[in-house]
């Protein structure tokens, strides 16, 4: 099993660059299952649940052909099987894309039933709503979801929560349906709107992606295409509030800074110097954080994925903090882990009240979940002594190279896999 183990304290400086989104590669990736023609997808995220994406859809008899290690080429035109295993599933839910890409292009497609997970019960009855409304028949026995249509017909469909899986789901499947489309109340997250040029360059028609009302006219097949991800807002997040936490000065490059306004806002409030660029955005600190309030929403609020790693930068700030999560019911189970590094914070419900202490110490902690484990790492680098972070493979999930870029940026910080190694960094770093 590998750790992180880092020595905390010092400031973060430099320029970091940023890769592809992994939300919007995963369901790019299994988009471009939906035409014959080879489809190259540049800027992919080399992280886990990419790479168990892939081995999903090379599963289903399509074939992908690494170019470099974020360069794919993929040819759905061999697929010979219309079902996921629950292995795919378990490991990466977003393998249920694959459910809108293959319902819309062969109008019959099974996964397993994703379960709960670490944040939450997760639900996929809107998911399904939708794929009903387009004229399918939808099955959940057997712990499968088997989906199928003579044909699929273009509807009206509200969401009656924003959700970014369902909308995309949908949006998959209504692509390739007769007529028009309208998805209300739909997710707005760059992804939604990312996902929707990619299939607009396979020539679908979607309109209005990014508010809440996308508008499609299904069209008979898609087309080839060569198309670029956009970078990853929550990776870039992350290194933002890193900068933050240590009191240090980071160019974060290879950004979208409209995507991260709402990260730049909190940001402001605490206190750090913010500047954007066209295609960067510089944090730097004084290390004098100031407390302030953030709740969770969808886009353009602030992000969940974001919460634990903000959290972890109000537990140094002066004051009272509060962080109110409105979108996954169980999503503070790092905070025991953080109270462990001298945080004091109390959970209610679905509030977290912190009041900032001075400084972390470092301990052995386990990481809950990707970004709370991204999360614990950013405390560790803040805090006084050394700092191990156990069950890392929740962080590979989404963070590629996430201990060289932090290297980078003059963190000591080292994956080890043997406690022979921990010792020895331990050493080096006194
Ligand atoms: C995606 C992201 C995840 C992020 C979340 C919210 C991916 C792979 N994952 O997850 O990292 O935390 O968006 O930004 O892109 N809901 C229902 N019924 C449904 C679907 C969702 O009630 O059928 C609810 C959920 O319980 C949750 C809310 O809607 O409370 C938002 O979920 P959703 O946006 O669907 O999250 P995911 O797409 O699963």
């Amino acid at each position: 099993m590998e750790q992180y183990v880092i020595k905390g304290g010092n400031p973060l400086r430099g320029e970091v660059t940023i890769g592809g989104a992994k939300n919007a590669a995963l369901a790019i990736l299994a988009a471009a299952v939906m035409t014959d023609e080879t489809v190259i997808v540049r800027n992919v995220p080399y992280v886990n649940d990419t790479i168990v994406l892939v081995d999903a859809i090379r599963d289903i008899g399509a074939i992908v052909e690494n170019i470099d290690n974020h360069t794919l080429k993929i040819n759905g035109s061999t697929i010979s099987r219309l079902s996921v295993d629950y292995d795919y599933i378990k490991k990466i839910r977003a393998s249920y894309y694959l459910l809108g890409a293959l319902l819309g292009k062969y109008h019959k497609a099974e996964v397993a039933q994703p379960g709960g997970c670490d944040i939450g019960t997760r639900p996929i009855d809107l998911h399904i709503k939708g794929f009903h409304a387009l004229g399918a028949d939808v099955d959940t026995s057997y712990g499968l979801i088997s989906a199928s249509a003579d044909s699929l017909e273009g509807a009206h469909i509200y969401l009656d929560k924003v959700s970014v899986g369902a909308t995309i789901n949908i949006l998959l499947a209504a692509t390739l349906a007769d007529g028009k489309t309208v998805i209300d109340n739909a997710a707005k997250e760059p992804h939604v709107v990312d996902v929707a040029n990619f299939l607009n360059s396979m020539g679908a028609e979607i309109r209005g992606a990014g508010t809440e009302s996308i508008r499609v006219t299904g069209v008979k097949k898609l087309h080839g295409t060569d198309y670029s991800v956009i970078p990853d807002q929550i990776e870039a997040g992350t290194f933002m509030f890193a900068a933050a936490a240590t009191g240090g000065d980071v160019l974060v490059k290879n950004v979208i800074p409209k995507h991260l306004e709402a990260t730049t806002t909190k940001l402001l409030e605490t206190g750090c110097q913010v500047i954007e660029y066209n295609d960067a955005v510089r944090v730097a600190s004084n290390g004098h954080l100031k407390a302030t309030q953030v709740t969770t929403l969808p886009y353009p609020g602030f992000p969940t994925d974001m919460q634990p790693q903000m959290t972890v930068v109000l537990g140094i700030a002066d004051g009272l903090s509060t962080v109110t999560e409105s979108i996954w019911e169980n999503r503070f189970r790092y905070v025991d882990e953080l109270k462990r590094m001298g945080a004091d914070i109390r959970v209610e419900s679905n509030v977290a009240i912190i009041s900032g202490v001075n400084h972390y110490t470092g301990t052995r902690v386990q990481a809950p979940d990707l970004r709370a484990g991204a999360a614990l790492v950013i405390a560790g680098l803040a805090a006084d002594g050394i700092t191990v972070v156990d069950d890392i493979y929740y962080i590979q999930r989404g963070y590629e190279a996430f201990s060289e870029k932090l290297r980078g940026l003059g963190a000591e910080i080292e994956k080890v896999s043997d406690e022979k190694a921990m010792r020895k960094f331990i050493l080096k770093v006194g």
